[in-house]
């Protein structure tokens, strides 16, 4: 919001060059229309006050000139006209933003597909080595006859490999989960939150009803919203309890993240340079991308909660 000095500047900069163009035309106070759009976009002023700037200067002119009553649909066309000019700046900028959103949708595709590729190289193929680890271990074995030692470290080394086997089962169904793709979201949820009750000892709790599949790329943003949700409360929040819900109602799914954690002061958060975290700036990114909406609240020590609301589409 703009200090109410520069408002009143710029009002008299648009009343001034309106008044030029209403009364002669032409192209210099367009240019200063453009310009002012320029200037009151970098200086965040909403497309909705430069448009209340704008019926206010009319209402002025007609007030001060007289005369432009007996004209007034040419001088009404002429507003109109320096009005347009002036919001083109904004025009532009969200033109910028859709494209910028369609490429990241796109980028979004492209990692899921690379996500879905190393799920099934560590799946299948690195799987496949381990088998062979099995076998020759089995082999030395039988090949051999051991000593009690050594066949007590044979034992303890396909304990080992049992737990490398499993994690890499883990990882690559948490890296794609098939289910998301066989059955879909809520019972991926629960495949997740059945892993970081593991991993991260949390009492994680998934509810919902969803009646039915969605769209597979609301599936997918919702899968790695929870799980970047998830992470950051494994990571910072010092949390007991998660609870997920997830419901889809009046054509929008939502879905809320709350955590008995620390919490977090999140004002600023949109706005922090340097290397700082990724992780929320993603969710909120896939999540407009959707046309979706996030909410945070939090404070500190008071837990977080994350709300997420997205058009449900049509699948
Ligand atoms: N559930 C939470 N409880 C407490 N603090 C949180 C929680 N979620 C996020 N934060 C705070 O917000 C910061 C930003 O989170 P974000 O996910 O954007 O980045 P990160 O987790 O630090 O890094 P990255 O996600 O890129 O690995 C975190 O560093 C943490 O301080
Ligand atoms: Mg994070």
């Amino acid at each position: 919001m703009l200090p109410a000095d520069d408002r009143d500047v710029l009002g008299a900069d648009y009343r001034k060059a309106l008044r030029d163009f209403v009364a002669d035309g032409g192209e210099r106070p367009l240019h200063q229309a453009y310009e002012i759009g320029r200037g009151a976009l970098h200086s965040g002023f909403s497309m909705l006050q430069l448009i209340n700037l704008h019926h206010h200067s009319v209402r002025t002119l007609l007030q001060e000139q007289p005369e432009f009553r007996g004209t007034i649909f040419d001088k009404l066309e002429r507003t109109e006209r320096f009005l347009v000019e002036c919001l083109s700046p904004f025009e532009v900028l969200q033109l910028g933003n859709r494209e910028a959103m369609e490429a990241l949708k796109r980028l979004n595709a492209i990692l899921e597909e690379e996500a879905k590729r190393i799920a099934h190289v560590l799946h299948d193929e690195a799987a496949q080595l381990l088998a062979a680890v099995y076998l020759e271990l089995a082999e030395l074995q039988h090949d051999a006859p051991a000593s009690e030692a050594v066949r007590t470290r044979a034992t303890r080394i396909t304990g080992h490999l049992d737990q490398v086997r499993e994690q890499l089962r883990r990882l690559s169904h948490e890296l794609r989960p098939p289910i998301l793709d066989k059955f879909g979201l809520l019972p991926a949820l629960e495949f997740l939150a059945d892993g970081y009750r593991k991993r991260a000892g949390l009492q994680v709790t998934v509810t919902g009803v969803l009646a039915g599949r969605l769209p597979a790329a609301i599936e997918t943003a919702f899968y790695r919203v929870v799980q970047e949700a998830l992470n950051n409360v494994s990571r910072h929040a010092h949390a007991h309890r998660v609870e997920i819900r997830i419901r889809r109602i009046s054509g929008r799914v939502r879905c809320s993240i709350t955590d008995d954690g620390v919490g977090f002061d999140h004002r600023g958060l949109w706005h922090r340079s340097g290397d700082k975290g990724l992780g929320l700036v993603g969710i909120q990114e896939r999540v407009s991308a959707l046309h979706g909406t996030l909410d945070i609240r939090s404070s500190p020590n008071s837990g977080t909660q994350l709300l997420i609301s997205i058009p449900s589409g049509k699948r």
